[in-house]
């Protein structure tokens, strides 16, 4: 393929790329957008094949691995441990950045070396390694792996400006002496490799959703500062697109969480104290529990009605069972919208896929500020496997991992059930009040069989 041609198909795949990006703003569009993007990266992959002088047996071993590797993921991993999967894929474009501009480092003869091409060597070096072991943290917390559940000890401020510093350093070091550049280029993969632990590792409470969108923007970044080592102009831009989206989706996290982009960028989050560390004793004193006929009951003589689902949600795969629900009070001529809180589930906009995958309107859904100004005029509200997201301790207690975080208001609703298996706590691993509160009732069980037996209930009142 001729230079003129590749850089037209790359400029071709950019503006895929962009159209692309843009149709992920909708869920509407979503669908549309995601082939585009996919069209754009076989082109972009096609046409860098194609460039003269490349050994195709490495390729080809390399995408052979990738595929299966790929494959096995795909086929074996269960809907609710997706966002787990987009951690580890974050974190495998990280550790590719850091091997590719590794890679062009050992061949790289000192006198042919480029201060611009150093420096954006030293950049993927520490770009990719922050984001290839932050990653992997991401996911352990997101497994809910108890080794890694909010490990905070003294210094820890320290240690993470201390290792900035080195990799900085070290920067200065492989772009100032290019015959030890590649000495230098390991020794930041190994700061920057802690650095990405120590940043991620003390983050907890609820804050985790700010973490994976710069996560995944970080993965960007490096992916672009490899295509300025490599060359490579498509690489520059997709990678330039992840970045920028990622920081834009770090921003709206922020902004959900009511936490600033300085806390995320210099790490010092989840550092809000030990709160009033209710016991759940104390905190479930007074729940009340109900049945799904008594459900139905109020259901039945209701004119509005609002569900925000949760984590719970997905865990118990009912979005669709919530859909035959919905249908149903539409039919009784009942208003039902859902209330979708920014951070509900575990990776962004996951309610409103899953909402969307069981045919819902879009209409019906709801953000969280606009729900937040009707719910006072809301008649029964059913909270479907949500917990932090409801928490009312996130106005209540300064020194709670959640204060500040703006929550559904889902207590200043005439009636509020909560529909879920255990009074257990959730991600943040906080007792919620909501559950004793007085216009509160707890059906507990898990949230499909619930939403099943609810629905039954109202069709046969
Ligand atoms: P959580 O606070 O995690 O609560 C989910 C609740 O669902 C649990 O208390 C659990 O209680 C219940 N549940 C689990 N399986 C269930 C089932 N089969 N049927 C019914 N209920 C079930 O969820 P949330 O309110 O959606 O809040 C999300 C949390 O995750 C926030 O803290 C957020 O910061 C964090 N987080 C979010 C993201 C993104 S980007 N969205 C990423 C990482 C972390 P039982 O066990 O008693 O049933």
């Amino acid at each position: 393929m001729s230079d003129d041609l590749l850089n037209l198909t790359y400029l071709f795949a950019a503006v895929l790329f962009i159209l692309g990006l843009k149709g992920l703003t909708h869920p509407r569009t979503a669908v549309r957008g995601n082939i585009l993007g996919a069209v754009a990266m076989l082109l972009a992959t096609v046409a860098t094949l194609s460039t003269a002088g490349l050994k195709y047996e490495f390729i080809l071993v390399g995408l052979a691995i990738g595929t299966v590797v790929g494959l096995v993921f795909a086929l074996k991993i269960q809907m609710t441990d997706m966002p787990q999967l987009v951690a580890l894929f974050n974190g495998f474009g990280g550790g590719a950045s850091v091997l590719v501009a590794g890679a062009l480092l050992l061949t790289l003869k000192s006198a042919e070396a480029t201060v611009e091409g150093l420096i954006a060597t030293a950049a993927s070096g520490l770009i990719g390694a922050v984001t290839f072991s932050g990653s992997l943290i991401a996911f352990a917390k997101l497994q809910e792996l108890k080794f890694v559940r909010d490990l905070r000890f003294p210094g820890q401020q320290a240690i993470n400006a201390g290792l900035s510093l080195a990799c900085l350093l070290l920067g200065f070091w492989l772009v100032s002496a290019p015959e030890t550049a590649v000495t230098a280029y390991w020794l930041i993969v190994v700061a920057a490799l802690a650095l990405g632990v120590f940043l991620v590792i003390s983050i907890g409470g609820a804050d985790m959703p700010v973490v994976i969108a710069l996560l995944n923007s970080y993965s960007g970044l490096a992916a672009a500062a490899t295509g300025f080592v490599i060359q490579n102009t498509v690489l520059i831009i997709a990678g330039s697109l992840v970045g920028a989206s990622g920081i834009i989706l770090t921003k709206i996290m922020c902004v959900a969480m009511n936490r600033s982009l300085v806390n995320v960028l210099f790490g010092t989050m989840g550092q809000t104290g030990g709160g009033m560390a209710l016991s759940s004793d104390e905190v479930y004193s007074t729940v009340k529990s109900t049945s799904a006929d008594e459900v139905a009951m109020l259901l039945d003589v209701a004119s509005r009605v609002v569900i925000v689902p949760g984590y719970g949600m997905a865990v118990a795969q009912a979005q669709h069972a919530v859909s035959d629900l919905y249908d149903e009070l539409i039919k009784r001529g009942i208003t039902c919208e859902f209330g979708i809180h920014p951070v509900a589930g575990r990776m962004p906009g996951h309610m409103n896929v899953l909402l969307a995958e069981a045919d819902i309107p879009y209409e019906a859904l709801k953000e969280m500020d606009d729900i937040n100004r009707e719910l006072e005029r809301v008649d029964v509200t059913i909270v479907l496997g949500a917990n932090d997201v409801v928490n009312p301790l996130a106005r209540t207690d300064p020194g709670s991992p959640i204060a500040g975080m703006p929550i559904i208001d889902v207590d200043k609703s005439r009636t509020v059930v909560i529909i879920k298996r255990s009074l257990s706590p959730g991600f943040a691993q906080i007792p919620n009040p909501l559950f004793a509160a007085e216009n509160a009732l707890m059906l507990f069980g898990d949230g499909r069989a619930a939403t099943v037996d609810i629905l039954k209930a109202l069709q046969e009142s």
